[in-house]
């Protein structure tokens, strides 16, 4: 197994941390209190695949860890919270092709024939 130390201690609420891992981006998101509360609301939303902050897995809910690849071909998705979020659950924004995650980094499930960049932008 692969170990990486990183001190977060100077990482202030909000702000995004990318390391690299295994060849890989790993995403770290130290979420503000209105992030935590977005993702809780997201969690109650039926398309998402699973709860981002479920306490059988989440034990502190103020630190965001994912491995940054898109699940479609492998881009790094990149963050839109701060910009222009796409979508119903947009919050990053995978520019190759353009799927949209949630404040989670979670791949909602997109109902057949809805464009959700349509959508959003009518
Ligand atoms: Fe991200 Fe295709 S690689 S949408």
């Amino acid at each position: 197994v692969a170990t990486i130390d990183l001190d977060l201690t100077p990482t202030k609420p909000g702000r995004r941390v990318i390391v690299k891992w295994r060849g890989r981006p790993v995403l770290i998101v130290h979420r503000t209190e209105a992030l935590i509360v977005q993702a809780r609301a997201d969690d109650a939303k039926p398309d998402l695949i699973e709860p981002a902050l479920d306490s059988t897995r989440v034990h502190l809910p103020e630190w965001l860890v994912v491995v940054g690849v898109c699940t479609h071909l492998g881009c790094i998705p990149l963050d839109q919270s701060d910009g222009d979020p796409r979508g119903p659950f947009g919050s990053w924004f995978c520019s190759c092709h353009g799927s949209i995650y949630d404040s989670a980094i979670r791949f909602p499930r997109q109902p057949r024939g809805t464009d959700w960049l349509t959508h959003q932008n009518g």
